[in-house]
């Protein structure tokens, strides 16, 4: 199996940085940019056009290559492009009703193609950003259900989806950079980081979870063989620095914590957990000191993912979410966004949905429906 693997990933080593190898199609990098420099030579637009439904019918028939686009040579320079973007920027180019469009249209594609340009905190390439459309930009996630691949099971209770450390992977870091969780569970965030070519470490308190959550990383294929370590500690005293050293680094690129939301599920009976907390001004003491823990050791200009969800005390709405943002706020961050995400329907909660639903019409409250992830970037 991981054999399949590794020759899958040797046959696309030259493509690194695209984002989804299926539906896409394989260019000779040289090849492309040379054919569309000379669609980009027609004096006339209706001559342009006749060019780019050549290439239109080239890829939809790639038998009738006789350019040797599609030539591909596996030590050679290629580029994959995505199927449907490709064909709906040529079919831009179609409609274009001047030379002028028309050529303007052609040379962001060939821009595309040839260069790369992104920022500090991702690999995304912003010349091809309608390729990367599996990446969420707004505030409102409605996920219905969690992401099954790899090994991700879903076992322990009080998990996050895999999609949220995936997008935060995606939007904030590079390949090879370091993401830490102090409140790693079982593992979600290190299974994601070895799916995507990040490095992880993450902090647990209760030993049994952390050793469950080893094992299960181990599993995991490490296709861009990178590192994930847990350590079983507290992350308010955990010292990050001897862990850092460890691996050779001073600093790492994305934090993601998803504490206990107080004592809504009680992790165990150990003080030093935070779902133990006897008051809501402790548990946002102890958070708080998580925070101070790590904060020296996220590099400047990167960014913080915050998992968290509000309770009921005693029919009060208590806003646990904005009480640990303001604590991290106190703290000098800058406060990017505020997502609110559905929660998924499991089986129980469906069962009890009728019971809920008339719990709240005479309590006079909401049902929960929603978490919060909130984004701070470090000034
Ligand atoms: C909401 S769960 C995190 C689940 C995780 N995101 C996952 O997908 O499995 C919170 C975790 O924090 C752990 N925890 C509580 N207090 C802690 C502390 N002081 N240091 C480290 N971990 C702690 C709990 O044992 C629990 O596993």
């Amino acid at each position: 199996m991981n054999n399949n693997k590794d020759k899958q990933a040797t046959l696309f080593k030259n493509l690194e940085s695209v984002p989804f190898i299926y539906g896409t199609i394989i260019f000779n990098k040289e090849k492309l940019v040379c054919f569309l420099d000379g669609i980009n030579d027609q004096s006339n637009l209706s001559l342009l056009k006749n060019k780019i439904i050549g290439l239109k019918e080239l890829i939809n028939s790639p038998k009738s290559d006789r350019e040797g686009l599609l030539n591909i040579d596996p030590n050679g320079d290629t580029i994959a492009l995505r199927r449907d973007v490709l064909i709906s920027e040529l079919n831009q180019i179609l409609e274009a009703r001047t030379l002028e469009r028309a050529k303007y249209y052609l040379k962001r594609l060939k821009n595309g193609v040839q260069k790369f340009k992104t920022c500090k905190v991702n690999d995304i390439n912003l010349l091809r950003w309608k390729e990367y459309d599996e990446i969420i930009t707004d505030s409102l996630w409605v996920m219905d259900k969690r992401d099954t691949s790899g090994v991700h099971l879903g076992w322990y209770w009080g998990n996050f989806i895999p999609q949220i450390p995936h997008q935060m992977m995606l939007r904030y870091t590079k390949k090879g950079d370091w993401v830490l969780d102090t409140f790693v569970g079982s593992g979600t965030t290190l299974i994601e980081c070895k799916q995507l070519g990040r490095n992880g470490i993450g902090i647990e308190l209760n030993q049994g979870v952390a050793q469950k959550a080893k094992e299960l990383i181990d599993k995991e294929y490490n296709r861009y063989k990178i590192s994930t370590e847990i350590i079983s500690g507290d992350s308010r005293t955990v010292d990050i620095k001897t862990i850092l050293d460890k691996h050779g680094i001073k600093q790492i690129q994305l934090l993601i914590m998803h504490p206990p939301y107080h004592d809504i599920i009680k992790f165990s009976k150990d003080e030093k957990d935070l779902s133990t907390a006897k008051s809501t001004d402790e548990f946002l003491k102890m958070f708080g000191e998580v925070v101070d823990n790590v904060t020296p050791f996220l590099e400047k200009g990167r960014y913080f993912a915050l998992v968290i969800g509000d309770k009921y005390s005693k029919g009060e709405w208590i806003p646990l979410g904005f009480y640990c943002m303001q604590e991290v706020l106190k703290r000098g961050y800058l406060l990017k966004s505020i997502i609110v995400k559905n929660f998924e329907e499991t089986r129980a909660k469906r069962n009890q949905k009728e019971l809920w639903r008339y719990r709240a019409l005479v309590g006079g409250f909401y049902i929960f429906k929603h978490e919060y992830i909130i984004l701070f970037k470090k000034k």
